[in-house]
Parts: structure tokens; C-alpha cells; sequence
């Protein structure tokens, strides 16, 4: 193979290493995705034609790996300790003064501390040996926890490698890599990326989690690295274990090497002369932490010198040169004067106290959340009762308790209402649920998601309206209904951020190719109250005509087998509604008229289940497009060949992995055959 290529691929590597953290790590792009998008692509496919250029670091590998059953254990050198508490400035002027004590240095001598925020993640370990990164895992008993190296390589703040070819930005001195080093850091969640996970989730009928920890602690142990990395997690990285060949001075040092080797550390973090200046940093940052984009529980105040900490020693399982100044969730006492009712985007109703209003934690709040009925019920809050609210990490309060000594008699029971307070349709609660729902179609509350649902693959499978389109069309104003997709406008949707002519001619095309749809997919995306996709599938192979559907009786829908009286019922009162009729009138009006003849949308597709390989080049669609598909239709794609592997697609001057396909007896086909099996 000719030298040029070689060089090529590592100028490549450089180039995609070095952009790559300038975006996820100083959030200082300096080039469009597109053209990141591209020398990506020249390094996988000059890796695909000479397979014998992978390396394991290569900015190709984060993702790829296949699912796993289970993860290994993994035994940390040095254990992760854990962090003891300040709740008050008093006792953290105690741990300074203990510090003193048994350091004898005399407290009229200042101590030098590093005040770091306390990321509210997840800790984990990396391990580098001879600067490549080898393992990564949880924190488990402190001792041993779970190997999970291939998701945390997904992690794009995370370098493959601390051996860097291209100068550091401001460098005070130069970390080679160590022979062998341990990292620890705090995977994390924003607010936005927990909200998009969530709205994901809750659209796919899936539980939500309760707060961005358990997401990413969720995301981190994900057995199929492919979800984790969709996740977009990141980390703060903020100390060292076990290290061979490097030594630091203090935690200082040790968060400019981080630095040096292209870590994420948190840009928040001071160095303070004196428990003073510590509690200081401590009292401005419980409101700067409020504004971030992440949750943030506290300051981590540690002695920056390493001797110093050294000579402290550990005690039971934390170190008694750090501490954890731990923010209160602040808390205070007022009276609800009214319970109403909320609907959020995914048409959730949330019960939420208007109170006398109150401050807490330096803002004053009247409105705190009651998160569900069963919450209610269980706190047994009333109308008029007095309650205790707080303030946690995220920035909306709750009720946590009420004080019943207070009552009087005159307090009020709650009762949720029957329908929805924004568009007077029905609310639902399913059995076992604990968020009830209101089911209008076109309820301006939730107009986003019925959208969306109308817009996804098993309903009207219009390929480029996602999530973020539809928002921005209705922040525009520029629909207000389903129906509205198709009377958007060239001009009006190149009004829109970010959306060139191009991207724009391309929604228009995805929507009229929409149109062309079967009944079975359109009675599925009107999303009625209990028509899930078979239900769909079956009413349309019955009444084989939406105004046969709509005309129907109780009696004539029960008639139909797998439909109940519920369903039934709900069909009838879906139709009359006038939300439902502006909808179907806009919908004939805009030609939206399926094929009659029914054919099954959720039908399995030849895809559920497999796993795929794609090498070569492919001609029709980059490998990203053509593995999106595979899961788009319940397959999986991975990089590797193996005896698992189902079928591999081989494009063009394909090479090794087509080899070993056939030496492994795994089905092979051409980007033909693929783009046929995908119809
Ligand atoms: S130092 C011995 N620094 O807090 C040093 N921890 O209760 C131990 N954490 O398990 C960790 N941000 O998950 C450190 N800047 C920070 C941190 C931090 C968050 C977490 C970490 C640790 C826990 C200790």
C-alpha cells in the first residue's frame, strides 16, 4: 500500500481528533458539520479499503460494538472512595479545622483548596495504558464495578488516546502519557438532551426517568452500546487514581494535565487561598449552579496539595483532605390556594399548587408541582392546606409534605378533571398508569406531539418531519394541526433556522410522498384513544374506507373481531368531535387519500432481529443512512463481522470483512438486494 495513504489516514485521524474536540470538548467548533461529515467519511472508507489501517483508537471505533448480554466486573487499582458532607458553612469550617489539626499547620495559615462543582452523575473509571484508552467502568462497590468500555467509548468528550499529534491550545507544561493511569470523571446528562430522551421515551410508550442521573446512569448501562451512544452523554473528568510515570503536585496539576490530554473538566473550578474564599465560591455558586445546562449538588472542596493530602490520610471510605459542601434543597412553608391542572407536551396532566407566594432559595416562587393524582393522594394534599415545598436540582419545585396540625376542616379534596382544561376533550388514565392524558387532537398543548406521532414511520412515515422540524413549525405558527403539513410552503418553511432551499424541497417532497399511503397507516396516525397500529390494521381491512369507519355504529365496530366495547366507543366519540372533522376536511382538501386496500404496516419486517454488516462502498446511501434503516426496521448494524453476524452487505472493492463473511458462511448480499429488502 502506497505511504501517501498511510499519511493520509493520519492526517485524517488528526484533523477529525482535533475538530472533534473543539466541538464536544471547548464547545468551539471551528468547521460546519458537513465538512466534519466528510473527512469522516474519506477515513472509514480509506479504513474499509485497507482494513489493515485500523487501529483501535481511531475516531472510526467509538461506535459499533455488538449488544451484550451482560457486563463483565472490572477491579479498580485504586478504589473510588466516596466523599463526605458539609450541610452548613459551620461544618465546613470544621473539616478546615480539623485539616489543621492533624496536619499542625496553625490555622492562621491559610490552606490551599481547589473548589470544584458537584456534577450529580454517575462516577466512572478510564484506564489508559500507554495512553490508550483500555477499560472503562462504573464505580460499583468502590472496589470492582462493571466493565462498560464500549459505551463509554461512545462518549465524544472521551479521547481514544492521550498520545496527541496536534499542539494543545495554551499548554503551561507538557504530560506525556503515562505508562498506565486511571481517570475518574462524572458522566452527566444536560437538562435539554434528559428532556429529548424523555419525550422519546414517553412518544414509544416507554417508562421516563424520574431525573438526568438516572438517564445517564440508564444510558451508561445500556447492554447495546448503539443506544448509549445516541444518548449524547458527557463527563466532567476531575481526579486520578492508580498512575505509573506521571506525578502531579496537587489537584491543580492534576486537572491541568486532564486538560493536556484533551479531558472535559469543568470550567467552574477555582483555586481559593483559605476555607474563607472556599465558602465563597460556595455561597455564589448556589445560584450560578441554577443556570447551568446541568445538575450541579454541591462543591467539592479539596486540599490541592498532594503531600498535604497524602499526610491525611483516608478514614472508612472517604478522604479526609476533601469534602462534599452539600446544597440544601431549599425549603419553605406557604399555603395552596388552588390546585390546577397542567397539560404538558405529550398531553401528560400535571396537578400543580398555587400558593401564597414564597422564597426559596433566594427566588419567589407561587407554583409547585404535584407531579400525579397518586401523588396527591398519597401526600393527601389538600386545597388550603399549609405545605412545605423545596427546591431541588431542578429548578421547578414540589410539595413534600403537609402540615396537618394546620387544618382547619374548610380544606378541599382534589379531583381530576374529567376533561382536558385546554380543549375540553377527554382525559385518559390507563389502568395501572399514573398520568392521565388528554386525547384532543388537536389540543394546542400537545399539538407537538400528535404531530409527530402523524408524522412517524408506522403512521404516515414522513421521513424528514422529526421532532425538531415540528417544533420549529409550531414556535413559526406555521401549523397548528397534522393536516397543516401539507399546506406548508417553499417560502415559509426557508423562513425557518438552519433550513437551506435544499433541506426545504426536501420536507415538501417527503410530505406529498406521504400522501400516497394506506388506510390501515392513516386511521393508526389520527391517533384515536385506543387504536394502536393492529387495531388500525384491522379496521381498515373491515370498513375498507374511512367514512365506512367514521359512519360506524358501537354495534358495528364491536362486531369486529379484536375490537372491544372500549375501542368501540372511543371511535364513536372521536369522529363528531370538530377538532376531528377540520382535521379530515383539511386532509381531503390536501388529496390525502389512502389506497383502500389495506396492507399491513406493522407486518414484520424481513429485517426484525437481524444483524448487519455493511463493508465497501455503497453507491445509493452513506453506511450512516443505510444502518439508520437496518434500525429503523428493528435490526441491528454493527462493524464487525462474527458468527452472530446475520447478513453482510458488501458495496463496492470490499475487502476483509467480506472475506471473513464468507470463510464464517454468513450470508452475503449486494447494495441491490439491500435497497429491495428495505422497499
Ligand atoms: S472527587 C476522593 N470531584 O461525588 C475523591 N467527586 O461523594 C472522590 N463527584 O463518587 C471524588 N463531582 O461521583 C469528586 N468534582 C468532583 C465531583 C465528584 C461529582 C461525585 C463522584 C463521587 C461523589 C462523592
Amino acid at each position: 500500500m502506497a505511504e501517501e495513504v498511510r499519511q493520509r489516514v493520519d492526517w485524517l485521524r488528526r484533523e477529525i481528533n482535533k475538530h472533534n474536540y473543539l466541538y464536544y470538548v471547548l464547545d468551539q467548533p471551528e468547521i460546519s458539520d458537513a465538512d466534519f461529515d466528510r473527512l469522516m467519511r474519506e477515513l472509514t472508507e480509506l479504513e474499509e479499503r485497507y482494513p489493515e489501517l485500523v487501529t483501535p483508537d481511531s475516531p472510526t471505533q467509538r461506535v459499533g460494538a455488538a449488544p451484550r448480554r451482560q457486563f463483565g466486573t472490572h477491579e479498580h487499582r485504586e478504589p473510588m472512595l466516596s466523599l463526605s458532607n458539609a450541610f452548613s458553612d459551620e461544618e465546613l469550617r470544621a473539616f478546615d479545622a480539623r485539616a489543621h489539626r492533624l496536619l499542625q499547620i496553625p490555622e492562621a495559615d491559610p490552606l490551599e483548596y481547589v473548589t470544584e462543582p458537584k456534577i450529580d452523575g454517575l462516577a466512572v473509571s478510564l484506564t489508559y495504558v500507554d495512553g490508550l484508552f483500555t477499560f472503562g467502568a462504573t464505580r460499583g462497590d468502590g472496589y470492582r464495578g462493571e466493565n462498560i468500555t464500549q459505551n463509554l467509548r461512545t462518549i465524544k468528550s472521551i479521547p481514544l488516546n492521550l498520545n496527541h499529534t496536534w499542539e494543545h491550545p495554551g499548554a503551561k507544561r507538557a504530560f506525556p502519557a503515562p505508562r498506565f493511569i486511571e481517570i475518574r470523571g462524572e458522566v452527566f446528562l444536560e437538562h435539554e438532551e434528559f428532556r429529548r430522551i424523555n419525550e422519546e421515551r414517553a412518544e414509544k410508550g416507554a417508562p421516563t426517568f424520574a431525573n438526568p442521573r438516572n438517564a445517564a446512569a440508564g444510558s451508561v448501562r445500556q447492554l447495546d452500546p448503539s443506544v448509549t451512544a445516541r444518548r449524547n452523554l458527557d463527563i466532567f473528568t476531575y481526579a486520578v487514581g492508580a498512575v505509573e510515570g506521571v506525578e502531579f503536585a496537587g489537584q491543580y496539576e492534576v486537572l491541568e494535565a486532564l486538560r493536556y490530554w484533551r479531558f472535559k473538566t469543568n470550567p467552574e473550578i477555582r483555586l481559593c487561598r483559605g476555607v474563607d474564599q472556599a465558602l465563597e465560591f460556595c455561597g455564589e455558586f448556589d445560584t450560578k449552579r441554577l443556570s447551568l445546562p446541568y445538575d450541579v449538588d454541591g462543591v467539592v472542596v479539596k486540599v490541592n496539595s498532594r503531600e498535604l493530602q497524602e499526610r491525611l490520610g483516608s478514614v472508612a471510605r472517604s478522604p479526609r483532605w476533601a469534602i462534599a459542601y452539600k446544597y440544601a434543597p431549599t425549603q419553605a412553608v406557604t399555603v395552596i390556594q388552588n390546585i390546577i391542572v397542567q397539560v404538558g407536551r405529550t398531553g401528560a396532566l400535571t396537578p400543580v399548587a398555587v400558593m401564597d407566594p414564597v422564597e426559596v432559595g433566594g427566588v419567589t416562587v407561587s407554583r409547585a408541582t404535584l407531579h400525579n393524582e397518586d401523588e396527591i393522594r398519597r401526600k393527601d394534599v389538600r386545597v388550603g392546606d399549609t405545605v412545605v415545598i423545596q427546591r431541588a436540582g431542578e429548578v421547578i419545585p414540589e410539595v413534600v409534605e403537609v402540615l396537618k396540625d394546620k387544618r382547619d376542616g374548610d380544606e378541599i379534596e382534589f379531583r381530576m378533571p374529567d376533561n382536558c382544561p385546554i380543549c375540553g376533550a377527554d382525559i385518559e388514565k390507563p389502568e395501572g398508569e399514573a398520568v392521565a392524558r388528554c386525547v384532543g387532537i388537536a389540543c394546542p398543548a400537545q399539538i407537538g406531539e400528535r404531530i409527530r406521532h402523524f408524522a412517524s414511520r408506522l403512521a404516515m412515515d414522513i421521513e424528514h418531519v422529526g421532532p425538531a422540524l415540528v417544533n420549529q413549525l409550531i414556535e413559526a405558527h406555521l401549523v397548528g394541526d397534522p393536516a397543516d403539513l401539507y399546506f406548508l410552503t417553499l417560502d415559509q418553511l426557508m423562513t425557518l433556522e438552519r433550513m437551506g432551499e435544499k433541506s426545504a424541497r426536501n420536507v415538501l417532497a417527503s410530505i406529498e410522498r406521504g400522501k400516497d399511503t394506506t388506510l390501515n397507516r392513516l386511521i393508526y396516525a389520527l391517533g384515536i384513544r385506543h387504536v394502536g397500529e393492529r387495531t388500525a390494521q384491522v379496521l381498515a381491512e373491515h370498513f375498507a374506507g374511512l367514512d365506512r369507519l367514521r359512519n360506524a355504529s358501537v354495534e358495528e365496530l364491536s362486531a369486529v373481531p379484536d375490537v372491544g366495547p372500549v375501542v368501540a366507543e372511543s371511535i364513536v366519540r372521536f369522529f363528531p368531535r370538530d377538532e376531528t372533522k377540520t382535521v379530515l376536511e383539511k386532509l381531503r382538501r390536501a388529496g390525502v387519500t389512502p389506497r383502500e386496500v389495506a396492507r399491513p404496516a406493522g407486518e414484520q419486517s424481513p429485517l426484525a432481529g437481524k444483524r448487519f454488516v455493511f463493508t465497501g462502498e455503497l453507491r445509493n446511501l452513506t453506511r450512516e443512512e443505510a444502518e439508520e434503516k437496518v434500525r429503523l426496521l428493528g435490526g441491528s448494524a454493527s462493524s464487525s463481522v462474527s458468527k452472530n453476524t446475520d447478513c453482510v452487505v458488501a458495496g463496492e472493492r470490499a475487502g476483509s470483512k467480506l472475506a471473513k463473511a464468507r470463510e464464517l458462511g454468513v450470508a452475503v448480499i449486494s447494495e441491490d438486494d439491500f435497497l429491495r429488502m428495505i422497499k
